[in-house]
């Protein structure tokens, strides 16, 4: 399995090759919407500023040695003491969307729903959320991007204690929705729940970074990760509906995450079968209770026999109740890779579906060029293909919650080259131009568009060195410089919105 902290150093000419040119700004629909996203950790800092309380960030990015590339999110790009700043310069960039988290552990620094809250966190967000509303950028609220108070892994193990896990996340919902839903119409609730459980529980390349070298059981907890995160955000939703819609008149989603899988060998019915069960053990393990409201996919039931938990009757029949109160499927989405049927048995951890992953198919074909990361390479047609089997499958809207990349080699790069950032712009091009025809030919509801990232920020185990951005972090002075891609995209998407008006 890839590991996110696999940079491409080697330089580039920061462009891709003109077969891989994006159209002249094929359309959108005239409400489509466009924002940029960040989660807490990655940009705050201020990590133990006015009485925030450790996560499991703060901890995992300070362990000896450090499996983090020697980085920490102490200060990151100190968005906590430069936010009216950042806010305006979101309104230069024309952002209609502004994506962001909270960090659970600054409003509760010990989590849990005995536990005191913290008034310093809470203005922080209140005024974060007003300034956006002075600029006219409509917040969409993240409550949990990875970063778990630390006492709640001390007390209980957190996600790996399903009752006391959720109680806790439910009390901290609706402080969030009490607190800031007046102003707040779009939450979601979990950010990527396959890495929350796969990198955090099985590989260990994430905080808190169980993996089976450190004495975990990755056997099952990836497998009960996901099941508290299921239940924990039915329940939320459950609650938001109940208690706070009827007044505050917003919704709630979860987050999804995941490649679009190519069969190794396209003759291969194996290899067929081997794509199709890496797409439900990646997305079906959540979407299908989530939006089709029952179990997990068949061939992970086959597979993982008493390692996957169980649902109860009553929990089934909450998760029937629950499906229309997902108004969209948000999706994080960046590449696409082959599936190959793995000849033996699986592994008794396997978290796969028993399927190899790679860039490179039974011909040698590469599934596109590499962008800066090792694991994201630019392949606009699984990204279009991916949409259609979403709404297939669940057909509920879309909204790209995110998407983007990083510049071969932009970490060793000039100002200057840096933002010159070609082969961002290309790569945002084509998967903008996939979205178009999703919607024109395919016939995908896609809302809107949410790229990664606001602004080059700490890139998890990666450190700094993947720049995500459409603005430049410079980490010395902490100064941002927006980047060519930040103006195309303003421009692209006011064309390609205009464009629909000559568009069926
Ligand atoms: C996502 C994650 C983001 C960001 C991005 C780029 O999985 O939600 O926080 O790190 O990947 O790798």
């Amino acid at each position: 399995m890839f590991e996110r902290s696999d940079v491409v150093e080697a330089p580039s000419d920061n462009t891709l090759t003109t077969a891989q040119k994006p159209s002249k700004d094929l359309p959108l629909p005239r409400d489509f919407v466009w924002g940029a996203a960040t989660a807490a950790y990655q940009i705050e800092g201020g990590a133990f500023q006015d009485g925030k309380g450790p996560s499991i960030w703060d901890m995992f990015s300070h362990v000896v040695p450090s499996r983090t590339s020697g980085d920490n999110g102490d200060v990151a790009c100190d968005h906590y003491n430069r936010m009216p700043k950042d806010v305006e310069l979101m309104e230069s960039l024309g952002l209609d969307v502004y994506r962001f988290s909270i960090s659970w552990s600054r409003i509760i620094p010990l989590g849990g729903r005995h536990d005191q809250v913290n008034e310093a966190g809470v203005t922080f967000y209140n005024n974060l959320i007003d300034q956006l509303a002075a600029r006219n950028i409509t917040p969409s609220v993240t409550l949990y991007h990875w970063d778990a108070p630390q006492a709640l892994y001390d007390r209980y193990g957190a996600f790996l204690n399903t009752a006391e896990f959720k109680a806790d996340f439910e009390n901290y919902a609706r402080l969030c929705f009490s607190r800031f839903g007046d102003r707040v119409k779009e939450w979601v609730t979990f950010n990527e729940p396959y890495v929350i459980s796969v990198f955090g529980h099985h590989s260990g390349s994430l905080a808190p970074g169980h993996n089976r070298a450190t004495g975990f059981d990755t056997k099952t907890e990836p497998w009960r990760v996901g099941h508290t995160i299921i239940l924990s955000h039915t329940s939320v939703a459950q609650i938001y509906a109940d208690e706070f819609r009827p007044t505050q008149e917003g919704c709630t989603a979860i987050v999804l995450n995941g490649h679009m899988y190519e069969p190794f060998d396209s003759n291969s019915n194996a290899d067929k079968a081997a794509a199709r069960r890496r797409m439900e053990f990646y997305f079906g393990w959540f979407a299908d209770p989530i939006y089709l409201g029952q179990d997990y996919p068949a061939v992970m039931r086959a597979q993982l026999g008493s390692r996957l938990p169980k649902f109860s009757p009553d929990e089934l029949e909450l998760l029937r109740k629950s499906v229309s109160l997902n108004t969209f499927f948000g999706l994080n989405h960046y590449s696409t890779k082959y599936a190959r049927a793995l000849p033996d048995p699986p592994a008794d951890d396997d978290i796969t579906g028993n399927v190899e992953e790679g860039a490179i198919n039974s011909e040698g074909e590469e599934i596109g060029p590499v962008s800066g990361m090792i694991w994201l390479r630019v392949a606009p047609e699984g990204f279009r293909k991916l949409l259609s089997w979403l709404w297939k499958r669940y057909s509920i809207p879309i909204i790209i919650t995110e998407n983007g990349c990083p510049c071969p080699g932009e970490n060793n790069m000039t100002l200057e080259q840096a933002v010159d950032d070609q082969f961002r712009i290309r790569y945002l091009g084509l998967y903008l131009d996939a979205i178009s025809q999703a919607i024109y030919t395919d016939g995908v509801l896609v809302k809107g568009y949410y790229v990664w990232s606001l602004m080059d920020n700490f890139e998890w185990s990666a450190g700094y060195s993947p720049r995500f951005g459409i603005v430049h972090t410079d980490y010395k002075t902490l100064l941002r410089t927006p980047k060519k891609s930040a103006s195309y995209l303003k421009h692209s998407f006011r064309h390609r919105r205009e464009r629909n008006q000559h568009h069926i």
